[in-house]
């Protein structure tokens, strides 16, 4: 079995140098004891970048599953995120704390804002700025931020986030975000990545799929990978771990690329 290791094959280098795995698990709607059997399956089987928010309940799971997994904190990348109701300076802070009360770590790999929330953005990323260099993380990112929330953090000469969690998949490929980050050295770290399902029954998608012999799932989290963001999949089934793990020996080629890149999420929903 292939595994999503720390090693540079599987990892990018953030704007900051630190290393971050291209391929991770997405924990949204894990919970109790399915969350922590799920999420200690996948460190056992090489998933070494694990997505959390303090929004999604689970955090103490995570941390207990990460220490039952008998890995040491070098080997695991671990990401929170800040809830939008504790944005503002001293509740980022507060909020921070909290997430790694909950983990039971002293810092995580990547701190992130959750969502814009207007005019608390800057003194929470002041407050983020702050965590960082506590070493409470070791880096600072944001999710779902548009260009323009972006270049207001530039525009002040704050440290630039070092990711941008935001929906990303072949239905939702927004060009205009893919190309601005790529142009600041901020990493895309793709949400719904498998569109929470809904269009994995796409009939341009499952023709790919076909032809190489793989699911529409691989398919999809392949090309994530060949535009270079990280994929953070959720699943629950061993089955879906295991098959989400399993992309990295082949590749799509241009032609199929093109092809994937002009789907919609408005034509997926109209053909369903
Ligand atoms: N920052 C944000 O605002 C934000 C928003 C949304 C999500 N996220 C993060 O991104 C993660 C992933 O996104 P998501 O959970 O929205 O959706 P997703 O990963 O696109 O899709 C998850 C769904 O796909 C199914 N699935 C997984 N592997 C499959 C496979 N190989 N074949 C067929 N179906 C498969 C899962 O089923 P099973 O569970 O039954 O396996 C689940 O129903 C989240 O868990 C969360 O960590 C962040």
């Amino acid at each position: 079995m292939l595994s999503a290791d720390l090693s540079p094959k599987f990892c990018v280098r953030l704007n900051n140098e630190v290393r971050m795995p291209i391929m991770g698990l997405g924990t949204w709607g894990l919970e109790g004891e399915q969350c922590y059997r799920v999420v200690k399956c996948a460190l056992q089987m090489g998933y070494r970048l694990i997505d959390t928010a303090s929004m999604y309940g689970n955090e103490a799971e995570i941390g207990r599953a990460f220490r039952d997994s008998g890995l040491s904190r070098d080997d695991v990348f671990i990401t929170t995120k800040v809830a939008s109701k504790d944005q503002g300076y001293e509740e980022t802070l507060a909020a921070c704390q909290a997430s790694l009360y909950r983990l039971g770590l002293s810092f995580v790999d990547l701190y992130m804002i959750h969502w814009p929330v207007v005019g608390k953005n800057i003194d929470t990323w002041k407050a983020m700025e702050e965590l960082f260099s506590k070493g409470k993380c070791r880096a600072i990112g944001v999710s779902n931020f548009s260009i323009p929330l972006i270049e207001e953090i530039k525009r002040r000469e704050m440290v630039l986030p070092a990711v941008n969690q935001i929906e990303f998949n072949p239905f939702v490929y927004e060009r205009e975000m893919f190309n601005y980050c790529a142009e600041n050295g901020i990493h895309i770290e793709a949400y719904s990545p498998l569109t929470r399902g809904i269009c994995l029954q796409d009939k341009t998608l499952l023709g790919v799929a076909h032809a190489y012999g793989k699911s529409p799932a691989q398919i999809l989290l392949r090309w994530a990978l060949q535009k270079g963001v990280t994929v953070i999949p959720k699943a629950t089934s061993v089955k879906h771990l295991k098959e989400n793990l399993d992309i990295f020996d082949f590749e799509l080629y241009f032609g199929d690329m093109d092809k994937l890149d002009a789907l919609s999420m408005a034509q997926c929903l109209i053909d369903r």
